[in-house]
Formats: structure tokens, sequence, C-alpha cells
């Protein structure tokens, strides 16, 4: 038995990406199916980002799910870096006259998802072995699998938004392009806990023995990270280890108390910067994780998928509004102009503050001598500062 179905952009991945575009093309008349591998459950219990640019909290507006937002959000005027014993505070509001917004992934994404299913359009869970075909002619098509039933959808459009680890960026012709890619010698170990945050702004700890990260869902709920070695084992680290650790990481400046509890979440992520260009060919676009990804240190993996659907969104209402393909042609320059400089960003941050090298290094060095500098110039700061809060769409 197979199905035939049509729509007019086929939207492959259910993440903050692919449910951002396909609810702010619906509001435009835009008319899509979101192919999701995995259960509504698995992705509304994934945990990872929690930061918020003001441009994203401006799209989030745009697409009319921001009412929980602005109720249980954060502002954050500002963040901390404790190093060498001292803790500076980056005031976002007074260098930039912007802020960020602390409201987690998950929260972003049941918000997206319950927006789609009050009658935007279908997500297709479980759906299985999506494969691309057609991206050259005027008419793609996505097989995939349901409950044993083989199915195909034609669209006008693909929109990979499925990803690192999707099927869209393997189905571009790989000799068109070129991948940029750099791996550290270091993971996040993550722990999210019902205890109330150590500070009211987050922050960002290089200390002797690793980075850490104090980080937060709500005024009773903790995020936590620490720097580990690659090889360790989540097994290795019963919570109490991870509360020992963090207390010596973030202990030495003048921090209050650390409040403990149980984990609800934890997990080890690697820190990987890569970026697979052009990230267009023929019919199929690819945005956020799919086609970048940047270690987590400068909060911009989620907020950069974001504005590359910012980037497509536009350039689809102008072909179908319009007639008007040169958003379209230039999505990929547009969408990578902006994703170099976050990943630029968001390495240097990862440089900055992780230990990677002997105390006694050059490398160390000049790590000490940023730091100081940093604290020491308004200009480094704004640096800092405007880019954390995300730069212009
Ligand atoms: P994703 O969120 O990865 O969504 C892709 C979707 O596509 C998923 O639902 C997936 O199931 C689906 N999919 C995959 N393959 C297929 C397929 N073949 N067919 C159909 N569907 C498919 N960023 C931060 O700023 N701070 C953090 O602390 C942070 N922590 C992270 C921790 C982890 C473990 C990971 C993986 C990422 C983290 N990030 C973090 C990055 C941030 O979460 C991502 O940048 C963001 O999720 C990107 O959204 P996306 O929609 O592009 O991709
Ligand atoms: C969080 C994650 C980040 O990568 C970051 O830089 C700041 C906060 C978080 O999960 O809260």
């Amino acid at each position: 038995m197979a199905a035939q179905e049509r729509t007019q952009v086929g939207i492959i991945g259910a993440g903050p990406a692919g449910l951002l575009l396909a609810r702010l093309l619906k509001l435009h008349g835009i008319d899509s199916v979101i192919l999701e591998a995995r259960t509504r459950d698995y992705v509304e219990a994934r945990v990872r980002a929690g930061v918020l640019e003001q441009g994203t909290v401006g799209l989030l507006e745009e697409a009319g799910v921001a009412e929980r937002l602005h109720r249980d959000g954060l502002v954050h005027n500002g963040v901390e870096i404790a190093a060498n014993g001292q803790r500076l505070r980056i005031d976002f509001r007074a260098l930039t006259d912007k802020t960020v917004t602390v409201y987690g992934q998950t929260e972003v994404t049941r918000d997206l998802i319950a927006a789609r299913l009050a009658g935007d359009g279908p997500i297709v869970w479980k759906a299985a072995d999506v494969a691309i075909h057609g991206i050259e002619s005027d008419r793609p098509r996505l097989g995939y699998r349901l409950a044993g039933v083989e199915h195909t959808l034609i669209c006008d459009f693909v929109a990979g938004c499925d990803g690192f680890h999707g099927v869209s960026r393997p189905s571009l012709p790989a000799a068109l392009g070129q991948t940029f890619e750099r791996t550290y010698p270091f993971g996040w170990l993550g722990i999210l806990a019902d205890v109330p945050p150590c500070s009211d702004e987050l922050i960002y700890a290089s200390h002797p023995r690793g980075f850490a990260l104090a980080s937060m869902r709500s005024p009773t709920r903790s995020r936590y990270y620490i720097q580990c070695s690659l090889d360790e084992k989540i097994e290795e680290w019963p919570d109490a280890r991870i509360w020992d650790e963090l207390k010596l990481r973030l202990g030495s400046e003048p921090v209050p108390d650390i409040t403990t509890g149980p984990s609800i979440e934890k997990s080890i992520a690697p820190l990987r910067s890569f970026v697979s260009t052009p990230m267009q060919h023929g019919r199929l676009f690819l945005t956020g994780d799919a086609a970048h990804i940047v270690p987590p240190t400068g909060a911009k993996g989620l907020n950069l998928a974001a504005s590359d659907v910012h980037y497509l969104c536009r350039a689809l209402v102008a072909h179908y509004g319009k007639g008007n393909d040169d958003l379209l042609n230039g999505y990929s320059n547009t969408a990578l102009a902006r994703v170099w400089k976050a990943e630029r960003f968001s390495w240097w941050m990862t440089m900055l503050l992780h230990r990677l090298h002997p105390e006694t290094s050059f490398e160390a060095q000049m790590q000490r001598a940023e730091l100081d500098y940093l604290a020491s110039s308004q200009a480094a700061q704004t640096v800092l500062a405007e880019n954390y809060v995300g730069l212009p769409f």
C-alpha cells in the first residue's frame, strides 16, 4: 500500500527550526507538512538550550507563541564572568540597550507544537526512513514510512530542519559544497534540578579545575554545566560528585551558596564547531543544526536556528507572494554571513573560558591577558555584550 500527499513546503524535523518555520509560513498563508522521526513525548522532553536573544523573542512574538514566554521567561540584563578570583559583570542593558530571556528550549518547543496542533497543519510523528528526491526539479518529493505504510509527500520546496544527524545535509551533492569543522578535547556535563538558582544572573566560570556555568530555568529550577573530559561516562558522575565539583569551580569567588538536590536530567555533550556550505541546493534549504553547530558556550545554537528560519520564511513569502526569487537565491549567503559571526563568537567564548592547556603554558597566559583586558576595557565588554544579546537579523 502506498499513499501520496501534496504540500507547499515539506519540512523535515520538528525541532525549534522546523516548528517555527511551519508556524511563520502558516501566518503568511503557506502550507507545510512536518515529518518528525521521533514521538511528541520525546521531542517535548529533550533538554537543551536556555537563553533566547531579543531577536528570537521578537520572532516568537511574531509567531504568536510568546504568551507563556512573557509570563514565565526571565529577562536578564547581564551575565557574570568569574575568573582569577574575581567576578566581572557584563551589563548588557547599559552596553547595548538589549537583554536576553531565559526560557528553556523545551518550553519553546511545547509552545510551538501546541500552536501547530491547534489547526495550523500536521506533524507526522515517527516518520521513518525519510528520503529526499528530486531536489533539482521543481517538484521535490519526500518518501517516508509510517506504521509500515510507504508515503510520498510532493512539495514545492523542502526545508531540512532535521538537526546535525538528519538526512538533509547528506542529500546535498557533496561535490558542490564544503564543510568546516573544529572539535574540542572536552565536553559539557549538564545537570537539571528543582532547586533555586545560586545567583540572579548566569555565571560563566573559568577555574583551574575547568569551566563551569550556573544557569537556570525558573526561580525554582537550576541548570548547571561543567567541563569534563570526553571519555567520561555519566555513571561516573553521581549527583553528589557533580555538586561537589560545582562548589569548587563556582565557589572561590563570592557566590551565594549553591542549593543542591536530586537531578531530574543529566547528560554529557561533546563540543563542536561545524559549518556546511552552501545551505541550499535546488529546492532543498537547510536551517539550524542541519547546517551548522556551535559549541554551547555563547548560547547561540537555538538562536541561529531562529535567524535561519527568519531568512528562509521571508524568502518563501517573497516567492509565493510576489513571484520574486531573489531572497531564495540569496538565502545561503545571507544566513551564512550571520552564522559565521556566531561561530566566531562561540569559538572565542569557548577558548576564553575552558581549561585545555597547562597553567604554565603560553596559551594559559593568553587567556589570563584576555580576561584581564575584558575586565579593564568597556570596548571589550561591549564586543562581548553585543554578540551575546545577538547581532541583528
Ligand atoms: P534539532 O533541535 O536537533 O531538531 C531536529 C529535529 O529533527 C529533531 O526533532 C529530530 O528528531 C528530527 N530529525 C532528525 N533526523 C530526522 C530524520 N531523518 N527524519 C525526520 N526527523 C528527523 N544550544 C544552546 O544554545 N545551549 C545549550 O545548552 C545547548 N545544549 C545542547 C545539547 C545537546 C545534546 C544538543 C544536541 C544541542 C544543544 N544545543 C544547545 C543546541 C541547540 O539545542 C540546537 O542548536 C537547536 O536544537 C537547533 O534546533 P534545530 O531545530 O535546528 O535542530
Ligand atoms: C544555557 C546553555 C548554554 O549553552 C549557555 O551558554 C547558557 C545557558 C542553559 O542551558 O541554560
